[in-house]
């Protein structure tokens, strides 16, 4: 670990009044913890990718615009096993906190985010062990996308181990959104001025309503025969 992360770290840990011992000792443990959250996202991101491009042989149009992943650093860790009140240990850690690995898939129309999300849940090897659907119940800020967190085995060299998984699903606009808001919260220390969060649940309005014409328009263009021009 570099002296700067180290220093990041040391100072989260001081903050939330944890034992800088304690957390160098778990930042060990969890250097390794951490790469097998990485594989378990390259296995979602395999799947996925593997049924963008089936899906695009076979409708001419592929739903994935992008995917992004992380792994939760471990300053994010102790903040939020301190936010949830969870004994901070390796396995308290593996038990309670099921977004260590996070996949956030961009789709280009909000029927695509279903489309992908059943797919997926189709698999016999994927259980899906929650799933928030912010889209037909926005949050009230304003905030949409669909959730899955799910299990997916994942095959070490001592065996196989279920790995949980948090994708977000969500279109462009919302992605748009979700990226300004999500950095206002930061900028604002977690409260956004009123004024701002106003302007704020206006735009994913507009964004929603915005999302469904376009789903609309491609949808037409996807029924139409292909020999035809519009004019
Ligand atoms: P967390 O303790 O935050 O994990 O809450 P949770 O377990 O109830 O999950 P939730 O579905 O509320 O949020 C999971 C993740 O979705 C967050 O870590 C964010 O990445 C994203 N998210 C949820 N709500 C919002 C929001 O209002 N704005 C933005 N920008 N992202 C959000
Ligand atoms: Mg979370």
């Amino acid at each position: 670990m570099s002296k700067k992360t180290w220093e990041e770290l040391e100072s989260k840990a001081k903050e939330l009044n944890y034992s800088a011992e304690d957390v160098a000792k778990l930042y060990l443990e969890y250097a390794r913890l951490s790469k097998r959250y990485g594989a378990a996202i390259r296995e979602v991101q395999t799947k996925l990718q593997i049924l963008d491009e089936d899906f695009e042989m076979r409708h001419d149009h592929d739903p994935i615009h992008h995917m992004e992943s992380r792994v939760k650093s471990m300053e994010s860790i102790l903040g939020k096993m301190d936010r949830k009140g969870f004994e901070l240990s390796l396995e308290s850690i593996i038990e309670n906190l099921t977004d260590i690995a996070g996949v956030r898939v961009i789709c280009h129309y909000v029927d695509d985010i279903y489309e992908v999300a059943n797919l997926l849940k189709s698999h016999a090897d994927v259980e899906v062990i929650k799933e928030t659907d912010y889209i037909k119940n926005p949050k009230p800020n304003g905030y949409r996308s669909l959730h899955l967190v799910v299990k997916i085995p994942v095959y070490f060299a001592e065996g196989m181990v279920k790995m949980p998984v948090e994708i977000q699903i969500r279109t462009m606009a919302m992605n748009f959104w979700a990226s300004l808001e999500h950095k206002l919260r930061y900028k604002s220390d977690g409260e956004i001025p009123k004024f701002i969060a106003d302007e704020l649940k206006e735009c994913s309005e507009t964004i929603a309503e915005t999302d469904l014409k376009m789903q609309r328009i491609h949808s037409f263009l996807q029924d139409i025969d292909q020999n035809v021009t519009l004019k």
